[in-house]
């Protein structure tokens, strides 16, 4: 049997679901029938109809009243402020079997239940973008006792999978991996930055910055050493490297680190506490 897969809110991560999952449409297809969004944005659904032609559906916000199917996997994948009870709207097209994931940041999951009473399956994710080239980092924290691996083929194919048992580290991981890969961009958009401020041509910095990150990631993924080992490898004393290594430790790096970390964090409890009424 196969089911059909609804996204709600389908922006930056909806998108790089989708990529993911079209990206091994063959195992997907095998027990997907075909994925809907629902969106409430205009413009974004205008953009998607074009991105993605005959291989998405749409949910017509206007037809829900009327809608006489009810969906298996649900994506909630909207800005956690609008978790908020509009969504009461949409009822018609879950029933007790939907499987909820919510990637929301901040959203507890005794707040999402609250929207969705007669749900029990709901799974709180926190991933990030490489989903949609199928290297994503996904974590959940789900209260379901006996989650089958069914409920996880959506996430498998589009990254590793792994699961926490505690929810009060899903901010920490939120900080960490949801927003980890901008951390990556804006260092080497800062390193690209000083290289054209030196005179480099932009796109010839592009490519070897790409590159050397592309390297550096190889080098973690296939190397069994700790970071910090991997950093003393290629910091000779008294050399070039260990130069630009002192003036961020000078310049308190670390600490920079984890004082946007801390915010991050503090920004999570700031959205699960917002009230929703
Ligand atoms: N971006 C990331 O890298 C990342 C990483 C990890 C987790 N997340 C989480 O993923 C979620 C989505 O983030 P995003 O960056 O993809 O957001 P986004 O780009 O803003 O996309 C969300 C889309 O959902 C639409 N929407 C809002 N409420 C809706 C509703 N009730 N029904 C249908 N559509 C609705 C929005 O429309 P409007 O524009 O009209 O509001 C918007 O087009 C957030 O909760 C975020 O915490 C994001």
């Amino acid at each position: 049997m196969r089911y059909e897969v609804l996204i709600i809110g389908c922006g930056e991560i909806g998108i790089s679901l989708i990529n993911g999952w079209l990206n091994k449409s063959k195992e997907f297809y095998k027990k997907i029938s075909r994925i809907n969004i629902l969106e409430k944005n205009l413009k974004r659904k205008n953009y998607l109809k074009k991105k993605y032609k005959k291989k998405v559906y749409f949910v017509e916000i206007n037809k829900i009243k009327r809608f006489n199917k009810k969906f298996k996997y649900v994506f909630l994948s909207f800005k956690p402020r609008d978790l908020n009870f509009d969504l009461d709207f949409y009822k018609n097209l879950f029933d007790k079997n939907t499987i909820f994931y919510s990637v929301l940041a901040g959203k507890k999951l005794s707040e999402i239940k609250t929207f969705f009473p007669i749900n029990k399956n709901i799974i709180r994710l926190m991933l990030n973008t490489p989903i949609s080239v199928n290297k994503g980092t996904i974590i959940f924290y789900s209260l379901k006792k006996s989650i089958s691996n069914n409920d996880f083929f959506l996430l498998n194919i589009i990254g590793k999978v792994y699961e926490i048992k505690k929810e009060k580290f899903f901010d920490l991981i939120t900080a960490i991996v949801g927003s980890g890969p901008a951390y990556f961009y804006y260092l080497l958009e800062s390193m690209e930055k000083t290289a054209i401020i030196h005179g480099l041509n932009k796109s010839f910095t592009k490519q070897i910055l790409k590159e050397t990150y592309i390297g550096t990631a190889k080098m973690i993924s296939n190397i069994e050493k700790n970071f910090n080992d991997l950093r003393k490898d290629v910091t000779s004393r008294g050399g070039t490297t260990e130069a630009a290594i002192n003036c961020l430790k000078k310049n308190n790096f670390q600490k920079l680190i984890y004082n946007s970390i801390k915010d991050s964090i503090k920004k999570a409890k700031t959205l699960s506490s917002k009230k929703v009424r």
